[in-house]
């Protein structure tokens, strides 16, 4: 198991046991943070699942896809950490990512 920490809207911070099967979305949905709505359930549709990732972590991952991309534009809050938590997929090479849920749009 790896270690995920999710840092709710209000600034709270957890850390959850990742599984190492699942997207970061899931993850994040099934520890219980309701805040997370990922609406569309990680088919990159709504982007009601985004988070920013800690800056350590942001060249760590694989390059978005143009529809993710194109979905983060909408959104009032994105930056250059921006990423949709369910086009991640969670492993042992992510273990201490830490990602803080976005303002909801
Ligand atoms: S859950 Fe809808 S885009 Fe991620």
């Amino acid at each position: 198991m790896a270690k995920l920490i999710v840092v709710t809207r209000d600034g709270t911070e957890k850390v959850i046991e990742g599984d190492t099967g699942l997207s970061v979305m899931e993850n994040i949905r099934d520890a219980g943070f309701d805040e997370l709505l990922a609406l569309c359930g990680g088919c990159c549709s709504c982007a009601t699942c985004h988070v920013h990732l800690d800056d350590g972590f942001a060249n760590d991952l694989p390059p978005m896809s143009e529809d993710e991309n194109d979905l983060l534009d909408s959104s009032a809050f994105r930056n250059e950490t921006s990423r949709l938590s369910c086009q991640i997929r969670f492993s042992e090479a992510l273990d201490g990512l830490r990602v803080t849920i976005a303002p909801e749009d």
